[in-house]
C-alpha cells in the first residue's frame, strides 16, 4: 500500500538552498580547484545539483559506503563498498553528503579520507539532524537542519524507495 509523505522542504526550497551554499563555496574557494565527493546513493540529487551552482574547477567522484544496521538506524560498523579511483593526495576535497543524523558514518569517512593526503577536507551535509548524534562532526557547509523525523526525497530513501521524490517529506504510514 502506499505510504503518505507530508513535505517537509519543497522542490524550490531545496534548490534554492543550494544555489546559496554553491554560492558560499564558490566565494569561499576562490582560485582553487575543488574536488567533491559524492557519497552514494543518498547525496547524488544534492551534489548533481550543488556542482551545477559551483563556479571553480570542479572534479566529481563517488564512494558508497555501507553501515550495518536497520532500515533506519546506521551501527556504526563502517565499510567502504565502492572506494575513489584516484589518489586524492594535494587536492582540496569536499565531501557531500545527504544527511548526517548519528555522525557515525561521516566521522569514520573523513578519518580514512584524512589519511590519504589531502591539502583540505571539508563537508557539506543537505540535511542535518542534530538531535541523534552519538559521534562528533563537523559541518562546513549545512542545508537545512531538521528535528528527529525520519524523511525521505531528493536521495533519501526508505527501504530504497522515494529517492525520486523532487521534494523532502515524512512518511506517513496509512493508519
Ligand atoms: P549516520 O551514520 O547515522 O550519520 O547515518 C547517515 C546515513 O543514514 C545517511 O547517509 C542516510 O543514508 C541514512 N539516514 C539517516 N537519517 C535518515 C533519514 O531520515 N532518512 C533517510 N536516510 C537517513
Ligand atoms: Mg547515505
Amino acid at each position: 500500500m502506499a505510504d503518505r509523505i507530508r513535505q517537509m522542504f519543497s522542490e524550490d526550497e531545496i534548490v534554492k538552498k543550494i544555489a546559496e551554499l554553491g554560492a558560499k563555496i564558490t566565494k569561499e574557494y576562490e582560485g582553487r580547484e575543488l574536488t567533491m565527493i559524492c557519497i552514494l546513493k543518498g547525496a547524488a540529487p544534492f551534489a548533481c545539483e550543488l556542482a551545477k551552482r559551483i563556479d571553480l574547477p570542479v572534479e566529481m567522484e563517488y564512494m558508497r559506503c555501507s553501515s550495518y544496521g536497520n532500515e533506519t538506524e546506521s551501527s556504526g560498523v563502517v565499510k567502504i563498498d565502492l572506494d575513489l579511483d584516484r589518489p586524492i593526495r594535494g587536492k582540496n576535497i569536499l565531501v557531500v553528503e545527504d544527511i548526517i543524523d548519528t555522525g557515525r558514518t561521516m566521522s569514520y569517512l573523513l578519518s580514512v579520507l584524512k589519511e590519504r593526503g589531502p591539502e583540505s577536507v571539508k563537508l557539506c551535509a543537505l540535511l542535518d539532524k542534530p538531535d541523534r548524534r552519538v559521534t562528533d562532526v563537523d559541518i562546513d557547509y549545512t542545508g537545512f537542519i531538521i528535528p528527529d523525523e525520519f524523511i525521505v526525497g531528493y536521495g533519501l530513501d526508505y527501504a530504497q524507495k522515494y529517492r525520486n521524490l523532487p521534494y523532502i517529506g515524512v512518511v506517513e504510514p496509512e493508519e
